[in-house]
């Protein structure tokens, strides 16, 4: 169980997940560092309700501080699939923050940063990264993040860190990027939709990020998860309660 001695390190913590993530650990007073390329935007975010530490996953010296005293990593940094400005273009050639060097080389940098006695690594992957040969999969990694996604997989599987790889499907509700953090925790799935776990990257359809926060957090809390990939959709009518219980006993 987390408990406030733990420290949480969420990687891409202004990020659409990483915000809700974030939000999420604070409402259960838990003690948050939020890793960030951009000081202001996350202090807009955040005030000085966690712990903002700059470090950029391309530069493994800026990482050192940030695993500093963490016991948990929840990494939800992404860059877009396709070209566009936020791979950082140096030329038509040349980006430097393309989905391979942040998901693939950056998430590497940041399993080797973390330290041994480090108690889970958290890395939202994707669903496709076992189908990539096959549509839409095929087309969404016509840039190869799919490729990226995998490589991170891969690095986590290899390091000997307990990790929990979660798999969503395309991401909807958010980001709430213009919103304070109390509006962020009443945030509700437009959806109403069920959670749906599965295996072996077989489920198909949107996944909510509320619901991939809220799995990345909860994961924390049962042992069953560690060393697991799963898969998230929602899909059915939402119960009032999710059973996370019941929900992660069909991964093992
Ligand atoms: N979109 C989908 O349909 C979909 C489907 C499946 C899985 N996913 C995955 O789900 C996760 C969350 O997606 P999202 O759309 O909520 O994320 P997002 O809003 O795109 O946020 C990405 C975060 O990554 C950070 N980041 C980018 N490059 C970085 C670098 N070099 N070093 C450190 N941080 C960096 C960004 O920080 P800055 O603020 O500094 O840019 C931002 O906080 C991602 O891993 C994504 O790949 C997405």
């Amino acid at each position: 169980m987390l408990d406030n001695s733990d420290l949480i390190l969420v990687a891409g913590a202004t990020g659409g997940v990483g915000q809700l993530v974030v939000a999420k650990l604070l409402d259960n007073n838990l003690p948050v560092r939020a890793l960030t390329r951009n000081k202001n935007k996350a202090k807009q975010m955040f005030e000085d309700r966690v712990n903002i530490v700059v470090g950029d996953l391309r530069y493994p010296d800026t990482l050192t501080s940030a695993i500093e005293n963490v016991t948990h990593i929840i990494c939800c940094t992404g860059t877009t699939a396709f070209p566009s400005q936020r791979w950082d273009f140096v030329n038509f050639f040349d980006a430097k923050n393309s989905p391979q060097i942040v998901e693939g080389e950056g998430v590497k940098n940041l399993i080797l940063a973390a330290t041994k006695n480090l108690k889970r690594f958290v890395f939202v992957s994707s669903s496709g990264v076992l189908r990539k040969d096959s549509l839409p999969f095929n087309i969404l990694n016509t840039f190869g993040v799919l490729d990226a996604k995998l490589y991170g997989e891969n690095a986590l599987k290899n390091s000997g860190l307990p990790y929990t790889i979660i798999r969503p499907g395309r991401l909807i509700d958010g980001p709430y990027t213009s919103y304070d953090l109390n509006t962020l925790l009443r945030a509700k799935t437009d959806g109403k939709k069920a959670v749906v776990i599965g295996t072996g990257d077989t489920l198909n359809g949107e996944t909510s990020r509320i619901d991939v926060a809220n799995v990345c957090v909860e994961c924390l809390n049962y042992e069953l998860t560690i060393n697991q990939s799963f898969d998230i959709i929602n899909s059915g009518k939402r119960p009032e309660v999710i059973d996370w219980q019941q929900l992660f006993s069909q991964i093992s």
